[in-house]
């Protein structure tokens, strides 16, 4: 059997592909579960800078859970299954490192969910976004409901949670559903040179932005400000700040040691 799970080292950027494409990527508990174990891996790992997931083939990222797992699915069941998705998206949004989605084709249910939980999303022209799951009578579990009106606001979040209709990439991007759209052909370059771009600057400072944003945008403003300066203060810590901040006044490129 193909592996459910590819993974790839372009430099410091470790790229995971879902690869079931004769299922369009669907997420079924195996999938899931390679998912986890490499996106554990590569936070772990100190090879790794960044990291980017898509999906196998031309025509999907992830089109949804695996409805064929759906069939005969207890309340009880159905609640476990939404919590472990929901385990590793949230373990994914709170990665210390970048996360980006290449989108290279439909992202529906679970699978918009998961770029949703990726920091940033690079599309692919011909991507498509939507949360069908109220056409099979269900809602989304893997953090739809949260993620998207936090991203694109209550309107627009409610009209795609409502209708289970999809938008096109275009769409998505002047909604700020994604960062930036590519010809397919470019994907791979786009999300590649994204993520060098961040690691070209200090990986301290990057982790410190990505939890005050994930942690400020569930607390007050007072309390999103005092966590600010709170990662200020880390950074101020770091080696990577004294680096930073030598290498401009000599007018030299820094090295960053991470740390
Ligand atoms: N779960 C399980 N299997 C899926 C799937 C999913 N979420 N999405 C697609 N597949 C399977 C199809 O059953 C089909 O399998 P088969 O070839 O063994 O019959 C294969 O992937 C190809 O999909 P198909 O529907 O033939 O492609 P299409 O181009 O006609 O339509 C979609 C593409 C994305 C519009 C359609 O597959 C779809 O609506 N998928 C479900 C999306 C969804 O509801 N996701 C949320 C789940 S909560």
């Amino acid at each position: 059997m193909a592996e459910l799970l590819l993974v790839e080292d372009r430099g410091r950027v470790r790229w995971l592909t879902i690869n079931r494409p004769d299922k369009l990527n669907a997420l079924n508990r195996a999938v899931l579960e390679a998912l986890g174990e490499a996106f554990f891996a590569a936070v772990a790992s100190g090879q790794v800078g960044a990291v980017v997931i898509t999906g196998a083939g031309e025509k999907a990222f992830v089109a949804g859970a695996d409805i064929a797992e759906f069939q005969g699915m207890s309340p009880q069941q159905a609640r476990q299954l939404a919590q472990r998705g929901q385990e590793l998206f949230a373990a994914i949004e709170s990665s210390p490192k970048p996360v980006i989605a290449a989108v290279n084709g439909f992202a529906l249910g679970g699978g918009m969910e998961l770029a949703m939980a990726c920091h940033l999303r690079v599309a692919a022209e011909h991507a498509k976004f939507g949360q069908p799951e109220v056409k099979l009578g269900l809602i989304p579990g893997y953090g739809g409901t949260q993620r998207l009106p936090r991203l694109v606001g209550p309107g627009r979040a409610l009209e795609l949670l409502l209708t289970g209709k999809m938008v096109d990439a275009a769409t998505a991007l002047s909604w700020g559903l994604v960062n930036r759209l590519v010809p397919h052909s470019e994907l791979t370059t786009a999300a590649q040179a994204l993520a060098e771009e961040i690691l070209a600057v200090a990986p301290t400072a990057v982790s410190h932005c990505l939890e005050a944003v994930r942690r400020g945008l569930d607390a007050s403003l007072g309390e999103g400000l005092a966590l600010e300066a709170s990662l200020f203060g880390l950074s101020a810590a770091t080696e990577d700040f004294r680096e930073g901040v030598a290498a401009f006044l000599e007018n030299s490129n820094p090295q960053f040691p991470g740390r």
